[in-house]
């Protein structure tokens, strides 16, 4: 039940309540139905967060700011367009990228037991994309249930209409509440609802850095109230092999989702970049246990941000990070997690143990 008897839509839509959440004007409400709509039945809705009302001035402000860096990168999150997002369901079909296969498996083989220890609560989901895992959980959630909030938030507004497409329609019993922004729109929401339970899928957690992820676990365990869960997926570290073909599929998807990103500059900012001088880069880096990922380009290059009228130059041989995929190790990361409040529930591996699934229950009062 949300606190103080309010709705999860009366808080998303409350302008009171939290800026960054309201949408300020109708247009604010994507997806082809209106917030009111949302509000009055379970119908379903998508709603565009504060916090990318300007996505091309945001994407150009960072990208400025970043590229002016040595070494020069790029925030990951801008891999998400529409182009990128459908690269990205392409790359978790690729029979290199375990990553996926192995965390179904394992939502397919235990949502039953989340469900049963969980008990009913409002599914929030980071990162959510076209939430086709997800629907391991809901399916089960709605099965002992009923009627489940369910809040996918996205950078993606197209991943958010893919998902909706997959869920709220597959779903009858699911109410569908899109949220169009960063992961940061999810505190606020967090902070007026329990019981929670927050879901972050794919191994996302392994796209901060060190500490990003602190703050990350610092602002989740002050919005989670005593005994909301948050379920976990994570990559394990592994042979260098295995974790390198993942991320260099032999078909080139891996690739030309790395390379979206300079077409998506070409096509937002008439950046100008040759495209066939950027080569996706993907390697393990053993002592920081993680996957660097990033464009070489092969020739000199002025890459123009025209919405902040920058331009930046690139050598020949120059390499722009774009990613970076953190593996872990359990023994390290239950204890860390410990922490910020964080009880393990339960540990679940793939068959393979190459991918782990953890439940954890805030135990700590905020
Ligand atoms: C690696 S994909 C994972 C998708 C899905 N959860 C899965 O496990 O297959 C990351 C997803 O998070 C979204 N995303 C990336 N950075 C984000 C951010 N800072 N805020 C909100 N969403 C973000 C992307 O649009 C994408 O859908």
């Amino acid at each position: 039940m949300p606190r103080h008897g309010r709705t999860v839509e009366e808080i998303i839509t409350d302008k009171r309540i939290d800026g960054h959440l309201a949408p300020r004007t109708s247009e604010a409400a994507i997806g082809g139905e209106l917030l009111n709509e949302a509000i009055a039945g379970n119908k379903g809705s998508i709603v565009k967060a504060g916090d990318i009302l300007d996505p091309l001035a945001d994407f150009a402000r960072s990208a400025a700011q970043t590229l002016a860096r040595n070494p020069k990168s790029l925030e990951p999150r801008f891999l998400y367009d529409a182009r990128g997002s459908k690269l990205f369901d392409l790359i978790c079909e690729q029979p290199e990228y375990y990553l996926t296969r192995a965390e179904a498996s394992i939502l397919e083989d235990h949502a039953s037991r989340i469900c049963e220890i969980v008990g009913p609560t409002t599914l929030v989901e980071l990162g959510s994309g076209s939430s086709v895992k997800t629907s391991h959980i809901l399916r089960v959630f709605t099965d002992y249930y009923g009627m489940t909030h369910y809040v996918p938030i996205d950078i993606s507004k197209a991943a958010l209409e893919q998902a909706y497409q997959n869920i709220a329609r597959q779903h009858e019993a699911v109410n569908f509440i899109g949220i169009n922004g960063s992961y940061e729109c999810a505190f606020p929401l967090l902070n007026q609802i329990t019981p929670v339970t927050v879901m972050f899928f794919g191994s996302s957690i392994g796209n901060f850095g060190e500490e990003e992820e602190r703050i990350f676990w610092t602002s989740m365990a002050k919005c989670l109230t005593r005994g909301d869960y948050f379920l976990l997926g994570v990559d394990l570290v592994k042979d260098t092999e295995t974790l390198e073909a993942a991320y260099n599929d032999k078909a080139g998807v891996t690739a030309a989702f790395t390379r979206n990103l300079f077409a998506r500059m070409n096509r937002e900012f008439s950046s100008n970049i040759e495209l066939d001088c950027v080569e996706h880069e993907a390697e393990y880096c053993e002592q920081r246990q993680r996957i660097e990922i990033g464009a070489r380009f092969t020739k000199r290059q002025i890459i123009e941000v025209k919405p902040v009228a920058q331009s930046f130059e690139i050598s020949a041989n120059e390499k722009i990070h774009t990613e970076i995929s953190r593996k872990y190790r359990l023994d390290n990361l239950i204890p860390y997690l410990s922490g910020f409040g964080f009880e393990t529930s339960l540990v679940l591996t793939d068959s393979f143990k190459r991918f782990a699934l953890l439940l954890l229950r805030m135990v700590k009062d905020r």
